[in-house]
């Protein structure tokens, strides 16, 4: 079974056809990082018309390396799946409204998908991972530790009480002058740094919760402290090797604590952080568990997680769906 995914919650344009939700056949993306970096942040507006300019030209691209005649042969695809949330909402009603303006021109079924769902289906590509397993979700909005017991059940364990991780990694990042995304620039910056130079805090919040604000102030008044001490020469590496530690592991301790308090070996992480190279080397490190994380390409948003998500758990919707920017 193919279905075409339609991806546009936030900054990146993409469009993918997957198959069985394991396979890509086609895939494209335009990211706008470039677009928003001269704003340290993604502008809403700017990212929306962005959206609407790409995203025919990525439709067609995609169906036609696939090889697909709709006019003719519409039931060459078993769906049309966009995310609905949660994101930016006027982000996602531009996905949305070519998604339905595909299904409803071509009679194909229209299916929507969760985003933070569709970020851990972005692990069933090229993988042989079943459920049951443990999800990290970990992403520029998100931090939420999940069971899945099948393919369309899922329960959330735990979630941050205030900022995300990757809100967390980009905050820090614009403190220390990195630019805009933060992530990527601190997980680059920490490489030649010592994680064990500052000693700053976990945010202490029982079971399966997390809390990360407490921490971006902590690295505010040591970057202060360094400023008083060393001028603009800050000891950069150290202070994101120390930030990206302390972040890092709570993840990993509540996520392996999870693991076996339901007695699963099976750990999935998912989402933009996951793309984090000293997070992924902390759970690449035990043994005992098996450990699924998406390639690199498929941790940031992307449209093949989202044909994926499709497959297993997309719902179909009819032309009146909306979209939705947070659940609550
Ligand atoms: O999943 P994603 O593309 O978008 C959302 O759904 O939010 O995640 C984006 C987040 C950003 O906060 C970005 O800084 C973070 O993922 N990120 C990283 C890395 N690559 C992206 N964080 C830490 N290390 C990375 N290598
Ligand atoms: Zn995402």
């Amino acid at each position: 079974m193919l279905y075409l995914g339609i991806e546009t919650s936030c900054d990146e344009t993409a469009c993918a056809i997957v198959e069985d939700g394991r396979r890509i056949v086609s895939s494209r993306l335009v990211s706008q990082i470039n677009l928003h970096q001269q704003f340290g942040g993604v502008v809403p507006e700017v990212a929306a018309r962005r959206h609407l300019e790409a995203i025919n030209q990525l439709v067609e691209e995609v169906i036609g390396e696939a090889g697909l005649d709709l006019t003719t042969n519409p039931k060459s695809l078993s769906g049309i799946a966009c995310t609905n949330g949660p994101g930016l909402i006027g982000t996602l009603l531009v996905g949305l409204s070519c998604a339905k303006a595909l299904a409803w021109s071509y009679d194909v079924p229209l299916l929507s998908v969760d985003h933070i769902l569709a970020h851990v289906c972005a692990n069933y590509i090229d993988s042989d991972l079943e459920p049951p397993f443990v999800a990290l979700v970990v992403s520029g909005g998100h931090t939420q530790i999940m069971h899945f017991r099948s393919y369309k059940e899922a329960e959330i364990l735990g979630q941050t009480i205030d900022d995300a991780s990757g809100e967390a990694y980009d905050k820090v990042a614009r403190l220390l002058g990195l630019g805009y995304p933060g992530g990527p620039a601190i997980d680059r910056t920490a490489q030649s740094g010592n994680a064990a130079a500052f000693k700053l805090p976990e945010g202490v919040v029982p079971g399966y919760d997390f809390s990360f604000s407490g921490l971006k102030t902590a690295v505010m008044r040591l970057v202060e402290n360094q400023r008083r001490e060393h001028g603009d020469l800050l000891p950069l590496g150290d202070i994101a090797a120390s930030f990206q530690d302390a972040v890092n592991r709570v993840l990993f301790r509540k996520t392996m604590d999870a693991a076996a308090k339901l007695g699963l070996d099976r750990i999935v992480l998912a989402g933009g952080v996951a793309a984090n190279s000293d997070l992924r080397r902390r759970f690449e490190s035990v043994s005992g568990v098996k450990i699924y994380r998406p390639a690199l390409s498929l941790c940031t948003d992307n449209a093949a997680m989202v044909a994926a998500a499709a497959y297993y758990s997309g719902q179909p919707v009819d032309l009146s769906a909306s979209a939705y920017s947070r659940r609550y």
